[in-house]
């Protein structure tokens, strides 16, 4: 059977508090049987959690620190993220492997640490277009996976998100049949490294998902839900998604 899909949204740096509160209340009305998960900047946690209380919508970080605690100025860390009633967090993001020359051993350790706090996490993968080009994507990606899955990830509720770099914020998308590759071999890989497990393990695709493409991309097999960034920042927008899966 099909994992149940998981729409999640990633809010990256926008927004005021009210826009963050507007929107989580938007998201809240949603009655789709996929899983929601918005994922808002840090000092928007709190005031999200209280808007999303009582409802099946989940909430997220960005990025968590690899430690447990200590002196690390400006970093958040997985048990702080729980505390707020976080239970996803995204890692290794292609914009923080970018801005913050995240390597996969970081990302795996960040890993280690979001698993032993109690959250699922979202381990982000994907080329550029160079690699893409060349025709390096599947390896690279399996690349990344091999460094980056942590022990123990499928048995935590890990999810992987395909995002091809090219197509984040660029109103570009893969053709459904190179999703669809890269998306078989994402399980093959996953099976290796997580064993049958690797089975009902959540892949998602994401890059320039909107409303009018997510029907025919969450159709298609091993793609397991999406992870959304600009479409997530309207109510509207996102639960056209959701309602896509
Ligand atoms: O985390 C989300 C992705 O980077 C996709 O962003 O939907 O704005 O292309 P986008």
């Amino acid at each position: 059977p099909r994992p149940r899909p998981l729409i999640a949204g990633n809010w990256k740096m926008h927004g005021t508090l009210a826009e963050a509160q507007a929107l989580a209340c938007g998201v809240v009305a949603c009655d789709a049987a996929a899983e929601l998960l918005v994922c808002p900047p840090f000092p928007h946690l709190h005031p999200v959690a209280a808007a999303l209380a009582g409802s099946a919508v989940a909430l997220g970080g960005q990025d968590c620190h690899h430690a447990a605690k200590g002196a690390h100025t400006g970093d958040v860390s997985a048990w702080m993220l729980r505390d707020l009633g976080a239970s996803y967090v995204i890692l290794g993001h292609s914009e923080r492997r970018a801005d913050h020359a995240e390597s996969d051993a970081l990302v795996q350790a960040k890993a280690v640490a979001a698993i032993a706090a109690g959250l699922r996490p979202i381990i982000c993968v994907g080329e550029t277009l160079a690699q893409r080009e060349a025709g390096q994507a599947e390896p690279v990606v399996a690349g990344q996976l091999a460094g980056s899955l942590p022990p123990g990830f499928a048995e935590a509720g890990g999810v992987v998100a395909y995002e091809p770099v090219w197509a984040i914020g660029t109103g570009r998308t893969p053709t459904e049949a190179d999703i669809a590759a890269l998306h078989a071999s994402l399980r093959a890989e996953v099976l290796r490294l997580c064993g049958a497990q690797g089975a009902g393990l959540r892949l998602l695709y994401g890059g320039s998902v909107k409303p009018g493409n997510a029907k025919a991309i969450l159709a298609l097999a091993d793609v397991n839900g999406a992870l959304v960034g600009g479409a997530a920042l309207m109510a509207a927008d996102f639960l056209a998604i959701a309602a896509a899966a």
